[in-house]
């Protein structure tokens, strides 16, 4: 059976990412690589260059007079709403209207028959600014009464100040914690195509369609119905696309329907990244009672997050990083409050774990004290803590999927993780330059959107009368893997070979009302959605061919190409042709959407998961005390997919997360001068991990026995987000490296990313 899965290329087998061969050979198309309408021209944002202050002129004159310029569009020129924001609250336009309140804020669009003269162009206006007072930093910014950009959270269970003056130990701390640039390989893009009355048609690199097509609507002031938005595929979202790419395609729309011709706009690198938002980073204080033996006993933390100047995603960040402030453990007393702070800096958005890493990390570090104050292996205090079925979160959802302590088993045994912390320990002993460090890191992600609304699907099948079948669902492809997941379930449904099915780009026009693939859940909802769809034209069939063959419905199956009825083998295509002689409706819509999950954010409880993906990492690190400088020498990971839909895949994305999170740690930094500038806004200032800074020795696992208990799709679990966080592990054997330096057994306590500047600081610092 497992054989002739691979063979069809139905679940669970290994198959290659559908566009695998196309993304090495540079045949796959973005949306640069679309053929070009005749009569396209370009558009290019000009950017504020002040970090907050009222706009007092605007000149142009140098702009119109540039070659090629056919005009320049500011807020003025928007037809309809000046506003992008993805949560209803107005506040963020497309052009700074009167006040920009970031370095980097789009102001105006130049319109100009190529991309090199219209960006050229830009740099040719010259805007004035009465300057105002700004505040980049969190914390900053709460002492200059900026105020929040969404309402606040506070999570709480039992009496955590209570819990505290009552525990034999407490400990507390402030732990900064940096964010992240997307760091996609396809920029932001935007291609609109005018069509007749108030038509526009949209391509876009975007993880939500719909989003842009509300966007678009909104600012042309037209119906939703006159937009559609399209996309094949991106060259990576990372959260990077769930909302930012709505002001490229509301400028790239606006142009084309004033000019009547199709318009393109995409920024250069520098651009993309002083004008989108990250993910966000923290400052969080925290305290801490604990037992002798390392128990937690109660916790109380304030989470304060650069937000930006608008609340862009920030409310649903901040919360996730809340729910995922405990990580894997089980706090009798709590209390959590998130402060989402306005800066004078980009709005910072989804990315990669959306919040939750920035919670998670504190937890480890929580562990890490506790470790170092009670002399124990950090991992002693990790188990003693870990939740036990039955036990509740800081929002009241009852853990009852634990399966972390054989994870944790399992990974100790096949890392020989104890073996090896001694070593590590008996190497460090000999005080030599360099130092090494070992952590094994737990991590629990939840699963689900915590606005329940987003957790639906729809999808559109369509069989040819050929046989031939035509696939599409709401979720979009960057790269993950999802639309090869989902034709695998399909071809799985009507038991025919993979490549009977053709993958469609995501469009507006077939599927309605989607929801961001973000949250992880791109497959949970989208393959659940489309195995509904086939479901519903397998029953015709089942039908059609159960009256036509005179057998009862049970004696009708779909096997390896064929359809069975009684002593009949049909080939499937001729099955096809025949129903629709019999006038059998060979297309459906199907829907999805997950049960059993609430959430009310005002009293802080609910099941807003509906389940957890669990996993653990160990990481081995060498630190050259003299500089800094540091080697991943071995990760070992064992991550839990559930029973995987395609474990190659899943491993890719597993791969991909620990190298993307172990950037986020150690090398990315995001700098921004006194005057609000975003310093860091290229490869040659922002350092993403090359080839060479991956593990050197690095086994990833998946944790085959999992199946997940929930009705999720083949018992399968999400797998985009949850693995970006093992690599705390390698964050924490730098920590453990570095400490080792300390005369007295101080533990480390860096900053993240530790950066070997900062690492060197460090180490300077436990010295004395
Ligand atoms: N993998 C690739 N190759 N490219 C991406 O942009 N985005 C990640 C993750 N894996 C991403 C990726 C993020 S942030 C999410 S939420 C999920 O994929 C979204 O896709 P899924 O829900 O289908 O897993
Ligand atoms: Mo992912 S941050 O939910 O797009």
């Amino acid at each position: 059976m497992k054989d002739a899965n691979q063979q069809l290329g139905h679940a669970h087998s290994s198959i290659p990412h559908d566009s695998a061969i196309k993304h090495v050979t540079g045949r796959a198309d973005y949306t640069d690589d679309l053929p070009e309408p005749q009569g396209l021209i370009h558009a290019y944002l000009g950017l504020s260059q002040c970090a907050h202050g009222k706009i007092t002129g605007m000149d142009f004159t140098d702009t119109l007079a540039s070659p090629g310029v056919l005009g320049v569009m500011t807020a003025a020129d928007l037809p309809g709403v000046n506003d992008v924001a993805p949560t209803g609250k107005n506040d963020d336009p497309v052009f700074a209207d009167g006040e920009v309140r970031y370095w980097g804020q789009p102001v105006f669009a130049v319109l100009a028959e190529t991309r090199d003269q219209a960006r050229r162009a830009a740099h040719k206006a010259r805007i004035d600014y009465d300057v105002l007072p700004h505040a980049l930093d969190p914390i900053e910014a709460r002492d200059a009464g900026m105020g929040y950009v969404t309402e606040p959270l506070t999570l709480k269970r039992g009496d955590a100040a209570a819990g505290l003056a009552a525990a034999p130990n407490r400990i507390s701390g402030r732990m900064r914690i940096g964010g992240q640039d997307h760091f996609y390989l396809e920029g932001q893009i935007a291609m609109a195509l005018p069509g007749e009355d108030d038509e526009v048609t949209i391509h876009v690199s975007t993880q939500h369609p719909t989003e842009v097509q509300h966007m678009v609507a909104h600012v042309l002031g037209v119906p939703a119905s006159a937009v559609v938005v399209n996309v094949r595929r991106m060259g990576g979202g990372f959260g990077g696309k769930e909302t930012q790419m709505n002001l490229f395609a509301c400028v790239a729309a606006v142009a084309a329907k004033r000019l009547g011709r199709a318009v393109k706009l995409r920024p250069d690198r520098d651009d993309d990244m002083t004008a989108t938002g990250k993910r966000h980073d923290f400052v969080v204080d925290y305290e801490v009672g604990f037992d002798d033996q390392g128990r937690i006993l109660a916790v109380s933390g304030d989470w304060y997050a650069r937000c930006g100047f608008s609340a862009d995603l920030s409310g649903a960040v901040t919360d996730r990083a809340l729910f995922h402030a405990d990580n894997a453990y089980f706090y009798p007393d709590v209390e959590l409050r998130s402060h989402p702070m306005r800066t004078n800096t980009v709005s910072n958005t989804a990315f990669r774990g959306f919040g939750g890493p920035q919670g998670v990390i504190v937890a480890e570090r929580i562990v890490e004290q506790i470790a170092y104050r009670l002399g124990l292996d950090p991992l002693q205090v990790r188990r003693a803590n870990l939740y036990r079925n039955g036990q509740l979160t800081p929002y009241h959802q009852e853990v009852t999927d634990q399966i972390l302590p054989r994870i944790l088993d399992e990974l100790e045994a096949s890392s020989d993780y104890h073996a090896r912390r001694q070593a590590v320990l008996d190497w460090n002993a000999r005080g030599g330059v360099i130092r090494k460090g070992i952590a094994l890191t737990p991590v629990k992600f939840g699963i689900s959107f915590t606005a329940t609304h987003f957790n639906q699907a729809g999808a559109l099948i369509h069989i040819y009368t050929d046989g031939s079948i035509h696939l599409n669902h709401g979720g979009t492809e960057m790269g993950q893997g999802l639309n090869t997941k989902v034709a695998q379930v399909v071809a799985e449904a009507f038991q025919v070979d993979l490549s009977r099915i053709k993958i469609t780009k995501t469009t507006t026009e077939k599927v309605p009302n989607t929801s961001a693939t973000a949250a992880s859940s791109g497959t949970d909802l989208n393959a659940m959605a489309a195995l509904n769809a086939a479901e519903q034209i397998r029953a015709r069939l089942v039908e059609f061919v159960a009256r036509t063959r005179e057998v009862a419905p049970a004696d009708v199956r779909f096997e390896a190409g064929h359809v069975i009825a009684g002593a009949d083998v049909i080939p499937f295509a001729e099955v096809i042709e025949a129903a629709y002689l019999d006038r059998i409706h060979l297309s459906a819509a199907g829907y999805y959407r997950t049960p059993d999950i609430h959430w009310d954010r005002k009293t802080g409880r609910g099941r807003p998961f509906y389940y957890y993906a669990y996993g653990a990492a160990v990481s081995e690190v060498s630190v050259d005390t003299l500089t800094g400088e540091y080697v991943i020498d071995r990760s070992d990971v064992l991550h839990d997919v559930g029973r995987s839909l395609n474990p190659a895949i899943d491993k890719g994305q597993v791969e991909g997360a620990f190298v993307q999170g172990a950037g986020w740690l150690t090398s990315e930094e995001l700098w921004w001068d006194d005057k609000g500038r975003l310093r860091t806004h290229a490869p040659s200032t922002y350092k993403i991990p090359l080839a060479s800074d991956r593990p050197r020795i690095f086994n990833v696992k998946l944790a085959e026995w999992s199946e997940n208990a929930e009705r999720t799709i083949k018992g399968s679990k999400a797998v985009g987000e949850p693995p970006f966080m093992l690599p705390i592990s390698v964050f924490e054997a730098i920590n453990m490296a570095v400490a080792s330096v300390s005369p007295t057994g101080q533990p480390a306590l860096l900053d993240a990313p530790a950066t070997p500047e900062r690492v060197l600081m460090a180490i300077e610092r436990l010295r004395r």
